[in-house]
């Protein structure tokens, strides 16, 4: 007889071995938890305390799932899920609170910030259009992902009291969808606006004396600290929101678009705690930007809605650019082309 059928042969017998060993041991076992079942029955009846122990202390139960939650009747990780999040919550809202009002009161203090001299009319292109439709994509859609995420998030404690279950409840829905549908979209375009935007926002120079004495910012009827295409400020944005907080919302919000990859309720926890976290310091980011590219500088908004500014706006506002342009020196020009609605429009964002 051949040594593999040998061992063929004997596997069972030795499989029948073992079960007959170790078997009194394990039904031993459970009788003696039966027993103590039974008894509590008596004393405490539907008490299934030390089932659900067992469930919640994570041995293997039977499930008809299959994949990598197979067995797993309770996944304990997910109470703790649950009480984090309001907390967590609270302080992104208390975060985002505060930079509103601080917002709100350095517009109070500062105004917009204007330009000291009359604008020439001449205009100097900006921002392509690539450059212009990347960023208002992204821009739109960040919008559209924060109000959504919002309303997931802070709803059911700030809308739900107000308007009801019938309206929340198809409210949520509608936002969930949205959030869902829309957020390819900012996952396909943030890395655009990277490759687009990198190269102005490296380090240099100006930027140090840009960042000690922030610019100027505070000093009510100062001048601008000179900068180059971006200043400190902005590059700084651009680093920490567009790259760092833009990817790791990216890849967190794609780990619970896709459940489809076997990738278990565990790591969706943590995609969800990375996800809200890194939205809720994106929002508070980016309503600093938003501030400034709307009502805190004049000017700058018609900059990335036309593409065009003006020459005392570049003058003022990032002056090291502004000289490399005139020296021909900058991938912008100066623009004797533009249209007239769009010199309009330039003219009127510079008034006060
Ligand atoms: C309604 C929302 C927004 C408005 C009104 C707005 C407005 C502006 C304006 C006016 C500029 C030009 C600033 C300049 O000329 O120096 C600008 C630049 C820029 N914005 Fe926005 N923005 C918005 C949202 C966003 C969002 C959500 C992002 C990214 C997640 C973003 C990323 C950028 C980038 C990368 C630049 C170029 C400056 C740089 O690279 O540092 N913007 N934005």
């Amino acid at each position: 007889m051949s040594r593999p059928f040998l061992c063929e042969r004997l596997m069972p017998v030795v499989g029948i071995l073992v079960a007959l060993v170790f078997s009194p041991i394990v039904h031993a076992a459970d009788a003696g938890r039966a027993q103590e079942q039974a008894q509590r029955q008596q004393t405490q009846p539907g008490n299934n305390a030390p089932m659900w122990r067992d469930v919640r202390g994570g041995v293997k139960q039977t499930t008809q799932v299959r994949g990598v939650e197979t067995n797993v009747l309770m996944q304990p990780s997910g109470q703790s899920w649950r009480e984090v999040r309001p907390p967590m919550s609270l302080a992104g809202g208390l975060l985002i609170a505060a930079a509103l009002l601080a917002l709100f009161a350095f517009y109070q203090w500062r105004g917009p910030i204007g330009v000291h001299e009359a604008g020439t009319g001449k205009l100097i292109k900006r921002f392509s259009d690539a450059e212009r439709l990347t960023h208002w994509t992204v821009a739109i859609s960040v919008c559209i992902l924060a109000v959504t995420g919002l309303i997931l998030s802070f709803g059911k404690y700030m809308l739900l009291p107000i308007i009801g279950y019938t309206l929340f409840s198809w409210l949520a829905m509608f936002a969930k969808n949205l959030h869902n549908f829309v957020a390819p979209v900012f996952f396909f375009m943030l890395p655009v606006m990277i490759v687009l935007f990198v190269r102005d926002n490296l380090p240099g120079p100006g930027d140090l004396k840009w960042l000690l004495t922030f610019g100027g910012m505070f000093s009510k009827s100062g001048h601008e600290t000179p900068s180059g295409r971006f200043n400190m400020g902005e590059k700084a944005l651009f680093w920490f929101m567009v790259c760092a907080l833009g990817v790791v919302l990216c890849l967190s919000g794609a780990v619970m678009l896709f459940p489809n990859f076997d990738q278990g309720r565990q790591i969706m926890q943590s995609a969800n705690i990375v996800h809200v976290i890194s939205a809720l310091v994106m929002i508070f980011a980016a309503s600093f930007h938003i501030y400034l590219g709307t009502v805190g500088q004049r000017g700058a908004y018609e900059g990335m809605r036309t593409g065009y500014v003006d020459e005392t706006w570049a003058k003022e506002h990032h002056q090291l650019w502004y000289d490399q342009v005139k020296a021909g020196h900058a991938r912008q020009h100066f623009a004797d082309d533009a249209p007239d609605a769009v010199r309009a429009q330039v003219a009127d964002g510079l008034k006060a």
